[in-house]
Formats: C-alpha cells, sequence, structure tokens
C-alpha cells in the first residue's frame, strides 16, 4: 500500500522534476529529480542493477521531512530514476525516515533497514528527537513498512546509550547467513561510538557489541557507519560531527574517517590501529559502500558537506549531489580510492602532451572543457626548481578553480574562491601529499558541471568540491612559478553516444 504521503512526493516529483532541463544537472554525478539530498542510502545491488537512496525532502531545496528518493544504474555512472520509495508517513518516523541501508532477503526481496525519527518533549518541555530503527520491504520499486516497527528501540541499547542519537543502520548479510548491522549512537562521554547488532531474519535483532568510540578524539556523534573486510584488514568508516582540527590531516567540523585495522568477532573485536581522512576536499560526508558481484567494494558519499550545504545558487530547484562512486582497496595502511573503471567507457579520444616545460602560464591545444577526465603527472625540471605549480580549471575571465601543489611544503591545495558560490563558506583547503618514489606528483582530475574530484597518485588520496562556476567558463591551464615538467593526459567524457 503506498500511503498518501509517499504518493504526494511521487506526485510532486513526477510532476515538476522534469521540468529541469538535463544541462543544469550534473552529467553523471546523481542529483535528486528535483528538491533536496543528503546522504546516499541502501547502497546495494538487488536483481542485477545497483540501486542507491538517498535523504530527499522533493518539495525545497532545503532539508525538511525526510523520504527516501531512490535511483538505479547498471554501471554507477548513467542512472534510472525510480519514485521516492519512502516517506515520512507512520507515527515512529513521523519526523523522518533517516539514513540506512539495504539488503536482500532469501526470498528474493529486498529489505531496507532505516531510522524512523519522532519528536517529543522530553522532561524539561525541550523538543527533541526519538530515533529508532525500522525495515520496510519491497521489489525494488514499492516497500512496505513492517507491522512490527521498530525493530530496534531504546531497551536494545547498552549501557550509557542515547536514544536521540541512535541512528544510520547499515545492514549487510555475513557468510554465516545471519545479518548484521552497524550503527551511529552517542555514549555517555556525549562523543560517538558504533554499536553492532546481529539477525537470523533481518527483522528480530540483538546487541552484539559496541566495535569503537571516539572517546571525544575523533569529534562528537558518529554517523553513518560502514563495516566491511577489505585487501585482508577491516575497515570502520563513519562521518563524526564536531571535530577537531589536527594538523592537515582532520579539519574542523564535519568529517569523514576511516578506521583502520583488525576484526575479531569472536575475541576482542575490533582493534583499530589506523586513522585517516577518507577525503580531503570540501564536500564530503556519509559514505556508503556495497560490494559488487565481481568483489570490487564500492563507496559513494554526499559531495557535500553540512557547514557549507546553505550555500546554494539562488533559487535552485535541485541541490545535493554523490561522488562517483569509488573502487577500495587499503595498500600501504591507507585506504586507495579510484573512481569506478566503468567511466573509462565513456572516454572519448585521448589528448596527449608529455614533457611538456611549464614555466608561467602554459595552455595546451585540445585541453579545456567542463566534461573532464584528465592526468596531469608534475616533476620537478631541475634540482629544486619548481616553487609551486597550479592546475586552473573551470576558468573564464572571472571564474577559476585552482589546484596548487607547493613540492617545498609537500601541500596540496583546492582553491574554489571564485567557482560561483558568492557565500562566506569555506572556499580553500589544503592537505599534505607525499611525491611517488620517482619524485612525481601524479593528479586524475574529473570535472562535471557542479564538481571537481581530484585523486592523488593513482588513488592514495581523493579530495571532492562542488562548483556553481557557469558552464561556459571551460579553460584548463598550468602554471608553475619555477621550471617543471608534466604530462597531459585527458579525456572528455562523452555521455550521449548511444
Ligand atoms: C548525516 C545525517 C544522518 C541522518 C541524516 C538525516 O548527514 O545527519 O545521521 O540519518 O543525515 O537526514
Amino acid at each position: 500500500m503506498i500511503s498518501e504521503t509517499l504518493q504526494k512526493a511521487r506526485d510532486f516529483e513526477e510532476q515538476y522534476g522534469p521540468h529541469i532541463p538535463a544541462g543544469e544537472r550534473p552529467a553523471f554525478h546523481v542529483t535528486p529529480i528535483i528538491g533536496w539530498m543528503n546522504d546516499p542510502n541502501g547502497f546495494s545491488f538487488y536483481k542485477g542493477e545497483y540501486h542507491l537512496f538517498y535523504q530527499y525532502h522533493p518539495y525545497s531545496n532545503e532539508w525538511g521531512p525526510m523520504h527516501w528518493g531512490h535511483v538505479k544504474t547498471k554501471d554507477f555512472i548513467r542512472w534510472e530514476r525510480l519514485p521516492a520509495a519512502l516517506a515520512p508517513d507512520t507515527e515512529y518516523d513521523s519526523a523522518g525516515c533517516f539514513s540506512g541501508g539495504a539488503t536482500e532477503l532469501p526470498d528474493g526481496r529486498q529489505l531496507l533497514m532505516y531510522t524512523g525519527v519522532r519528536r517529543e518533549h522530553d522532561e524539561d518541555g525541550y523538543l527533541r528527537d526519538i530515533q529508532t530503527q525500522c525495515v520496510a520491504i519491497g521489489d525494488g520499486v514499492d516497500y512496505e513498512k513492517y507491522e512490527a516497527n521498530p525493530v530496534l528501540t531504546g531497551k536494545d541499547l547498552p549501557e550509557g546509550g542515547s536514544i536521540v542519537d541512535f541512528r544510520d543502520p547499515k545492514v549487510w548479510r555475513g557468510e554465516d547467513g545471519a545479518y548484521y548491522a552497524v550503527l551511529g549512537n552517542r555514549a555517555a562521554d556525549n562523543s560517538g561510538m558504533i554499536l553492532l547488532y546481529r539477525s537470523g531474519d533481518a527483522l528480530h535483532w540483538e546487541f552484539v557489541r559496541i566495535l569503537d568510540a571516539s572517546g571525544n578524539q575523533y569529534g562528537k556523534m558518529w554517523e553513518c557507519p560502514d563495516f566491511f573486510e577489505l585487501s585482508g584488514e577491516q575497515v570502520l568508516i563513519t562521518s563524526p560531527q564536531e571535530m577537531i582540527p589536527v594538523g592537515l590531516e582532520f579539519h574542523a567540523g564535519y568529517g569523514a574517517i576511516a578506521l583502520i585495522g583488525e576484526y575479531d568477532p569472536a575475541g576482542e573485536g575490533f582493534v583499530r590501529k589506523r586513522v585517516q581522512s577518507i577525503d580531503y576536499g570540501l564536500d564530503f560526508y556519509a559514505p556508503q559502500t556495497l560490494l559488487a558481484p565481481d568483489g570490487r567494494r564500492i563507496m559513494i558519499a554526499w559531495m557535500q558537506n553540512w557547514s557549507t550545504a546553505g550555500a546554494k545558487p539562488d533559487r535552485c530547484r535541485w541541490f545535493g549531489q554523490t561522488i562517483v562512486p569509488r573502487e577500495l582497496s587499503v595498500k600501504n595502511g591507507r585506504l586507495y580510492q579510484v573512481p569506478v573503471r566503468e567511466l573509462e567507457h565513456y572516454r572519448g579520444q585521448a589528448v596527449v602532451h608529455r614533457n611538456i616545460p611549464v614555466s608561467g602560464e602554459v595552455n595546451l591545444p585540445g585541453v579545456n572543457g567542463r566534461l573532464v577526465d584528465m592526468t596531469v603527472t608534475i616533476r620537478r625540471a631541475g634540482y629544486d626548481s619548481c616553487r609551486w605549480f597550479r592546475i586552473h580549471v573551470a576558468k573564464d575571465g572571472e571564474h577559476d578553480t585552482v589546484i596548487r601543489y607547493r613540492p617545498d611544503q609537500g601541500t596540496l591545495k583546492i582553491d574554489r574562491t571564485r567557482s560561483g558560490l558568492p557565500y562566506d563558506v569555506v572556499h580553500t583547503r589544503s592537505f599534505l601529499v607525499r611525491p611517488l618514489d620517482n619524485g612525481e606528483l601524479k593528479l586524475r582530475i574529473l570535472l562535471d558541471r557542479f564538481s571537481v574530484e581530484v585523486f592523488v597518485n593513482d588513488g592514495e588520496q581523493a579530495a571532492s568540491t562542488v562548483i556553481y562556476t557557469r558552464k561556459e567558463a571551460d579553460a584548463i591551464s598550468f602554471e608553475a612559478g619555477g621550471a617543471a615538467l608534466m604530462d597531459v593526459e585527458k579525456y572528455e567524457l562523452v555521455f550521449d553516444r548511444d
């Protein structure tokens, strides 16, 4: 049964969504058909296709009572829209269907597990959230909420856990046939922890253990966890609120971190060995992964940050987009991320320039555009001769997004000060990079109409940034202080060939 609230959302998106011209959206990043999007949810493989749901408020470009929007794809690049999947239409989710995951049941149906939010006054009259976990079961288009929802409530919390901050179940089926879910929660010390639950049927759940906790070191509340084995190591990812800046590794505010370690389910549980930022750009939050049938662990995320999400073009009809899904691995103890290989099918002809000396500013024939997959390899022309190297993209007389490398400091800086966002939000971010063993720095840059994603040294680091530069601004140039040599391999991305 489709509720009135869900039907209203479906009618609304069908009526107004198609009015937004395709050229006014990203070409290969997911956006809501209309209205607001935040976290990706339920990223999963189901009946031969990849499904993606997302936090969705169709009626405005602001966050509001959360629905789940829905798209699917065969290749992570071209997405097909499906009608909204969930709406806040019951007492237990009246204030929103918050983030969650998806898994397949043995009978072939798909189960969505999400956080149902309702609001109530506490003893001081203060309005607070009550967050519980709920499920809905369906066929890939329509989902029915389970009659015994919620399936996890305050009574399922460990001691000191919070019912106000208890959300974002990521569910999967283990090799033992049981279902598992990780959830974000707030501990008695007011900072985040990740809880693990287990179930035989994905409906009746029991608490297993606390997997890890911030202890006020890596921010406060931990949102949107995920937990998986990768390249023989165990990875716990989470998005902390209120991070304290640490050098150039962690910036203040909303972060996304990977905790890499070992997992012994029968013994100590998860033992954290290393912690790193997942993305070093300005806009990245709430990543979630799936395991593809071919064994790839693929991650998607919201290409936005809650601190900058208020800065948007006047009267825009859609707001929020995802990153390009990334293939993950762990190498040298670090999380590596590269754009899904399917993107390469959309490359047009290669434009290649090798060993180009750069001193001052250089433009190259065939190197421009706003739908671009470009790799720039930078090396010094002589010992210590290059003080800085800049790549300018999405450029015209007024606009310019700059990626600047300082070999002496070992830093890369993204600067989107002149990228169409006339608001006083953070516009620059710097992070540490290391040259490859041969001394070169390799930068793969993906440009879409509303974003720049940079991958350093074959995925050792990634940095994602939203831009709103008008699409006619398509110049690309290179500039060095001192002298450098570079190789450029540039492909236009073409999406309308078939
Ligand atoms: C993260 C988050 C989640 C929550 C959702 C609400 O961005 O705050 O914790 O489920 O957004 O839209």
